[in-house]
């Protein structure tokens, strides 16, 4: 019968809580199995668990390099990440071996946006360590110039990369009426630029000239470590650095310097080299510094829909149909 050959179709998944809503669509036609443990699957178990599978539902903790396509063998139809960002995956081996990738743009775009701007707002207003005072007994009385930050009225603001993510928190900039939102792209987006009357300059420019840097781009080798050294150097002294995109952008040690000798004023991070940052990391010693773990996309409807896209790439490519959102 057509269920008990589609049955016949198996499906390995590194994570076992992912939304449910994915697996049951999965496991309607497929055979699924999954990892034991809420963490990521060990590189050996991996290897093994991948062999002979047609589908690898990943997430962007999991290295997908030819050594798990070589492990799984040549019947490997898809690999489909529940992410939208994908360098975790090395897609010209997969192209090669004819190996379809989905990944779940739009539908996290606006969950993103919105941690960005509550962690633009807790670091340049200085949420959590004014928060800690009241726990500590910093909290002496109400003081005219104590815990005060750097409000975004009147500020230049630069969005470094402007797709989805970088044009949604542009949109949400604007209510707090900065006096220029910028973008730094290769390419001009002039249509979307109007909507919020922003800007295109060069990343010098942007650099030299933004009270606030939010980096929201994808990693590439073109975007690796680009903020660097000499990038913090050219930063004025208020300025805050907001990322949400990925760690692999920022040279690390760079950053953690600009911050401790107060050459730029405070950073706050959802993304870090690695994740998690070991606890004896120089960061977590900053006071100007918020960090978050990993959470942009964190929200309960968005994750439940990303499991869904990822599950339903998944049939489409062992159906040889469209996916919802395929790399190109
Ligand atoms: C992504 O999707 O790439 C985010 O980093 C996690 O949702």
């Amino acid at each position: 019968t057509r269920l008990a050959m589609s049955l016949s179709k198996t499906v390995y998944v590194t994570r076992p809580d992912v939304d449910s809503s994915g697996l049951e669509l999965l496991r309607k036609s497929c055979n699924v199995s999954t990892w034991s443990q809420p963490l990521p699957v060990p590189r050996e178990e991996l290897l093994r668990q991948v062999a002979g599978k047609d589908a690898l539902f990943c997430t962007l903790s999991d290295k997908i390099n030819a050594d798990v396509l070589n492990a799984a063998g040549p019947q490997l139809k898809c690999i489909s990440t529940m992410s939208v960002g994908y360098e975790h995956i090395d897609i010209d081996e997969c192209k090669k071996r004819g190996i379809r990738v989905g990944f779940t743009p739009d539908v996290l775009t606006d969950a993103t946006a919105e941690l960005t701007l509550a962690l633009l707002l807790a670091t340049n207003r200085r949420l959590f360590e004014a928060s800690k005072q009241v726990y500590n007994g910093g909290w002496k009385s109400w003081a005219p110039m104590w815990m005060c930050g750097q409000g975004l009225k009147n500020t230049r603001i630069g969005l470094y990369g402007f797709g989805r993510i970088g044009q949604e928190i542009g949109a949400r900039l604007v209510p707090f009426k900065p006096s220029q939102i910028t973008y730094t792209t290769r390419s001009e987006r002039a249509t979307e630029a109007a909507k919020i009357n922003a800007l295109r300059v060069s990343f010098d420019e942007m650099l030299t000239e933004s009270d606030f840097i939010i980096v929201c781009c994808a990693l590439t080798p073109e975007t690796k470590e680009i903020f660097n050294e000499s990038a913090f150097k050219k930063m004025k002294s208020n300025c805050i650095f907001i990322n949400t995109a990925r760690g692999g952008v920022v040279d690390q040690q760079a950053l953690c310097d600009a911050l401790k000798t107060k050459r730029i004023q405070a950073a706050g991070l959802d993304v870090t080299t690695p994740e998690p940052l070991p606890l004896n990391d120089a960061l977590l010693e900053l006071e100007n510094i918020v960090l978050l773990p990993h959470i942009g996309s964190a929200d309960i409807e968005t994750r439940k829909e990303m499991s869904r896209i990822t599950a339903r790439n998944i049939l489409a490519a062992l159906s040889d149909k469209k996916m919802e959102a395929e790399v190109a």
